[in-house]
């Protein structure tokens, strides 16, 4: 993980560095770019994702998200990331560590979007690969968990070769493009590389 200074953001910008993508914090000069891709993905996403306001795409609602996720980030509840490719800064979609609970727990859960041009290269594979030790060496955490709906064969896959297990299944689990739909539960622990 790294941090730099931007001149019209007063806070650091955390980014995490991967193998041929950078996940960092989103800012509002990102709008242009996110709205178009999630816009073109429209029909590739909503089948995995909550429902999308109506106002979903406006430069407004992006920054409100922008105000709840430095927020959430502020107190430690949620890492909103954007991930870009090194190569050249396009925007390939986005992931998110969140509900992070403390405590007895030290747990978090992965969440995350590919656009559609960019579908099937590895990039997520490599997002998710960054964002590992992220969560378990820099925010110390003991488990990430991870959920996706049986017909999810892209996600399942990415979480079992990114070292996720699958754990259990839960009916009715998530509200998912307006339905409550069955989910696979999957978990990585900290110390998944020693075999567990
Ligand atoms: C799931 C998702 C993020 C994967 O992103 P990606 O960048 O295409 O993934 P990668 O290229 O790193 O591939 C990861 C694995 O999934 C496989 N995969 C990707 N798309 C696939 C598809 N449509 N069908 C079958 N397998 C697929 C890849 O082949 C690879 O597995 P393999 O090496 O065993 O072949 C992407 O498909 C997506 O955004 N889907 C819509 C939103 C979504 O499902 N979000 C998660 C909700 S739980």
């Amino acid at each position: 993980m790294a941090f730099f200074r931007n001149i019209s953001f007063p806070e650091p910008l955390l980014f995490v560095a991967g193998e041929g993508v950078v996940l960092r914090q989103p800012q509002m000069t990102d709008y242009g770019a996110w709205a178009t891709l999630r816009e073109t993905s429209r029909a590739f996403l909503t089948p995995w994702e909550p429902i999308w306001p109506a106002d979903d795409l406006s430069r407004g609602a992006f920054r409100r998200r922008l105000r709840r996720y430095a927020e959430d980030l502020r107190t430690d509840q949620s890492y909103a990331f954007l991930i870009v490719r090194n190569l050249d800064n396009v925007l390939l979609g986005g992931l998110t560590l969140a509900n992070i609970r403390r405590g007895v727990a030290q747990a978090g859960s992965l969440g995350y979007w590919i656009g559609m041009p960019f579908v099937r290269r590895g990039y997520m594979t490599a997002a998710v690969r960054a964002i590992i030790p992220f969560a378990f060496d820099t925010l110390r955490l003991h488990r990430l968990d991870a959920a996706c709906i049986p017909t999810n064969t892209a996600s399942m896959r990415l979480l079992e070769r990114t070292g996720f297990t699958r754990e259990g299944y839960a009916r009715e689990y998530l509200c998912i493009n307006g339905i409550w739909q069955d989910h696979l539960l999957y978990g990585r622990l900290r110390d998944a590389k020693r075999g567990k």
